[in-house]
């Protein structure tokens, strides 16, 4: 039996990869997110606002005997507020730390902590974004949550070098995938974020990856960790 833990289950590429996973018989899945659209023998809804430090501290990873592989996926991610720093209120900042970032780092420490002494095998994704690398005006919260998302990978990959039964972590940047959150970002006012118009231009001429495709290249990656090609890498269909 394969365990997996996924955030964001309720949309996007999150809920793709759940449906693609319950395809199988042998894939529990455990997923976590604030609503939820699936239900299955194999699926198992976790509510949990992860802008929210007393939910996310609230979940606990089950123990596991027996087990192929367990996996934790870190995909919920929110752009939130849309606004040059300066002009957004507090409370999104705080939000914006706790979904994107903090609460990914939460579940991977109670995850490598939980599953310390399972000896097969162990993998952490996050999925990052090409905004970790590039400081896009309105989306400071975003960029850095993510930047920081990558950091995190890169010390637990250092950390695990010496344990008996290491976990591997990766960050996996989707692409610009056919979502919500494109959706959310075509919708902001130009004053908010200078690159508008590039994000609109992808939608109109087809360029966005879809989640299914983008789901099913995760997984194969995650089913095979040495086909990832870094640490730290970005999807390319
Ligand atoms: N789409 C893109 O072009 C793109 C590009 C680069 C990176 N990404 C990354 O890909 C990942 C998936 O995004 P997506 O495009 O699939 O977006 P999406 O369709 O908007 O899905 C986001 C998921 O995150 C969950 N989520 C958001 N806020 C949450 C909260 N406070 N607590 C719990 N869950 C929360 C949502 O569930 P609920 O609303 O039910 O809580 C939803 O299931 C994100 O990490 C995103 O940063 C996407």
């Amino acid at each position: 039996m394969n365990y997996y833990f996924i955030t964001g289950s309720s949309s996007g590429i999150g809920k793709a990869m759940v449906e693609e996973l319950l395809k199988y018989p042998n894939n529990q899945v455990i997923g976590l997110s604030r609503t939820n659209t699936l239900g299955d023998k194999q699926f198992e809804y976790w509510n949990c606002d992860l802008s929210k430090g007393a939910e996310v501290k609230a979940f606990k990873f089950q123990n596991i005997d027996k087990a192929d592989r367990i996996v934790l996926i870190n995909n919920a991610g929110d752009l939130g507020e849309i606004a040059y720093v300066g002009q957004q209120s507090d409370d999104n900042i705080i939000a914006s730390s706790m979904v994107n970032f903090t609460s990914a780092a939460v579940l991977m420490n109670k995850f490598i902590s939980a599953y310390q002494n399972f000896d097969g095998e162990k993998i952490i994704v996050n999925v990052s974004s090409g905004a970790a690398n590039s400081a896009y005006d309105g989306w400071a919260n975003y960029c850095s949550a993510k930047a920081a998302l990558n950091m995190f990978t890169r010390v637990i990959h250092e950390e695990q070098l010496g344990q008996n039964y290491p976990v591997q972590a990766y960050a996996i940047a989707p692409g610009v995938v056919d979502t919500l959150m494109q959706d959310t970002i075509r919708d902001v006012e130009e004053r908010s974020f200078s690159q508008i118009e590039k994000f609109r231009a992808l939608k109109e001429n087809n360029e966005l990856y879809q989640a299914h495709e983008v789901a099913e290249h995760l997984l194969a990656l995650i089913m095979n960790p040495k086909n990832i090609p870094s640490l730290i890498s970005r999807i390319q269909l």
